[in-house]
C-alpha cells in the first residue's frame, strides 16, 4: 500500500491543481519533473518532487526507477469489455469484401454477439471478461468504463451489468458502467422499433436504476440503428433515474446526434469519425467531451475522427479503446495513443493528455484519476528504460511497460 518510487527519469503529467479537463492549446502541454521521486501512501499519491527534495525514507518499500518514465495509468472511457465469444468469421468476411454494415444487415454484428451472450452463463461471461480485464490492466489501464448492449433482452442486459459490477468488486481497477440497451434492434423487434423503445424505457431502465447497475446511459445513434428522436426519448427517460448520457454518434453518418446529446448535457459523445463543421461548433462551450476511438477506425478501415481539427477548434478530446468483439477486438490503450499520433496527427503530449486526464473526465473521474496530483489514486505506469515519453507512441507495437501500480499495489502480470 505504501510505495516510494525513486530516481524516476521523468515523472509525467504532474499537476499541482489538476484541471478537470484540457482543451485546445492546453492539450499541448504535459508538465513533468525530471529525476523525480513519488510517494504513494495508503493507495493514494501522497507527495512527489525532484530527487534532491526526497525526504528520509527508512523502512519504506522503494522501487528504483532509474532510466524509466512514470505516468498515470490510462483512463479508458469507452469499452464493451463484457462480451461472449468472438467474431473472427466477420473479420474474414470483411477481408473478403463485405462491409461492417452489410454484415450487420445479414444478421451478423451486434445481434450475433447478443445471441452468443444470451446463451452464455453469467459465470462463463465473468471468466471471459475477467481475462480481458487482467490483460488491459497489464497494458497500463487503471480505470475503465464498461457498457452493456450485447444482451438486448432485459435479463441479458442485467446479466452484463452484473458481471461488470462483479469485476469492479473483485479487481482493484476503477470500473464505471453504462446501460447501452439501445445498441441494436433485437431480431424479434426488427419491424417494431417503437416496441423495443418501450421495453428499453418501461422495463429495462427502471430495473437498471432500481438495482443501481449503471451510472451512464448510451445509445447507438446511427442510420439503421436508432434515430435522434429515439435518442431524445431515451435520454429524457433516463434522466428521471439520474442516468447521465455518454453516446455513440457520428460513426458512419452525421444525423444530428451531437446536437441532441449536447442538449441533454451528455458527459461525452463518442466515435465522431464523420464530423461536419456544424457538429464541431455544437460542441463549443459545452461540458461534453468528444471521444475518439482510433483503433476502431484502424480495424474497420473507416475514417479516423478529425482529432487534429477538433483540438485546433479549441475543443477538448479524449481517447479510448472501444474494446468490443465487432469493431475493435483490442483493449490496448498504448496502441490507441500511437494510432492517434500517427493517423490523427496528435502530438505525444496531446495524446497522453487525451488518454489520461480527459479520459478520466469522460467517465466522471477526473478529480481522482488522470494525473500525478496529491490525493489522487496511486495509479501509475512504470515504463521500461526508454529515451523519452514521445518514444511511447513512436515505438508502436512494442510493449514498453515494465510494471503497473494500481492503488499503490503492483499488478501481477502473466501476459
Ligand atoms: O462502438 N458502433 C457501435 N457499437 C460498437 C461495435 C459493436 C459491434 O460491432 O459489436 C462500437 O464500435
Ligand atoms: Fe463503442
Amino acid at each position: 500500500m505504501n510505495l516510494l518510487l525513486t530516481h524516476i527519469k521523468e515523472l509525467i503529467q504532474v499537476r499541482e491543481n489538476a484541471p478537470l479537463k484540457l482543451r485546445g492549446k492546453e492539450m499541448k502541454s504535459l508538465p513533468t519533473i525530471k529525476n523525480a521521486w513519488l510517494y504513494i501512501k495508503h493507495g493514494k499519491i501522497e507527495d512527489f518532487g525532484p530527487m534532491e527534495t526526497m525526504p528520509p525514507h527508512e523502512g519504506f518499500k522503494t522501487l528504483d526507477c532509474s532510466g524509466k518514465m512514470v505516468l498515470p495509468t490510462w483512463c479508458d472511457s469507452h469499452s464493451h469489455l463484457v462480451y461472449a465469444g468472438n467474431r473472427e468469421q466477420e473479420f474474414v468476411d470483411r477481408i473478403n469484401g463485405l462491409s461492417y454494415q452489410e454484415i450487420a444487415e445479414r444478421g451478423g454484428g451486434i445481434v450475433n454477439s447478443a445471441k452468443k451472450l444470451q446463451e452464455t452463463s453469467e459465470e462463463e461471461l465473468y471468466s471471459q471478461s475477467a481475462a480481458r480485464l487482467e490483460e488491459i490492466m497489464c497494458l497500463g489501464t487503471g480505470a475503465i468504463e464498461i457498457k452493456s448492449g450485447y444482451g438486448l433482452t432485459t435479463d441479458a442486459e442485467l446479466k452484463m451489468l452484473q458481471v461488470a459490477r462483479k469485476l469492479a468488486k473483485e479487481y482493484p481497477i476503477t470500473i464505471k458502467t453504462t446501460f447501452l440497451g439501445a445498441h441494436a434492434l433485437p431480431p424479434e423487434f426488427k419491424e417494431n422499433k417503437d416496441g423495443y423503445m418501450d421495453v428499453l424505457c418501461n422495463e429495462m431502465l427502471p430495473k437498471v436504476a432500481a438495482e443501481n447497475l449503471a451510472e451512464y446511459v448510451d445509445i447507438f445513434c446511427e442510420k439503421g440503428y436508432f434515430s435522434v428522436a429515439d435518442m431524445d426519448r431515451l435520454l429524457m427517460e433516463a434522466k428521471k433515474y439520474g442516468l447521465v448520457p455518454k453516446v455513440h454518434v457520428n460513426q458512419f453518418n452525421s444525423i444530428g446526434g451531437i446536437q441532441s446529446a449536447v442538449k441533454h448535457n451528455a458527459l461525452s459523445v463518442d466515435h465522431l469519425e464523420v464530423m461536419t463543421d456544424e457538429d464541431i461548433k455544437a460542441l463549443k462551450n459545452t461540458n461534453t467531451m468528444p471521444v475518439a476511438l482510433p483503433s476502431c477506425s484502424y480495424f474497420l478501415s473507416i475514417p479516423y475522427a478529425p482529432g487534429r481539427k477538433i483540438i485546433d477548434s479549441g475543443l477538448p478530446l479524449a481517447l479510448a479503446t472501444d474494446y468490443n468483439p465487432g469493431s475493435t477486438p483490442s483493449g490496448n490503450m498504448n496502441f490507441v495513443i500511437s494510432t492517434a499520433c500517427i493517423k490523427m496527427r496528435l502530438t505525444p503530449e496531446e495524446a497522453i493528455n487525451a488518454a489520461t486526464l480527459n479520459g478520466a473526465y469522460a467517465m466522471g473521474l477526473s478529480s481522482s484519476h488522470g494525473s500525478i496530483t496529491k490525493g489522487k489514486v496511486g495509479n501509475v505506469i512504470i515504463t521500461k528504460k526508454i529515451p523519452s515519453y514521445g518514444y511511447l507512441p513512436y515505438a508502436f507495437g512494442s510493449n514498453l511497460i515494465d510494471s503497473v501500480i494500481i492503488n499503490g499495489e503492483e499488478i501481477v502480470c502473466s501476459f
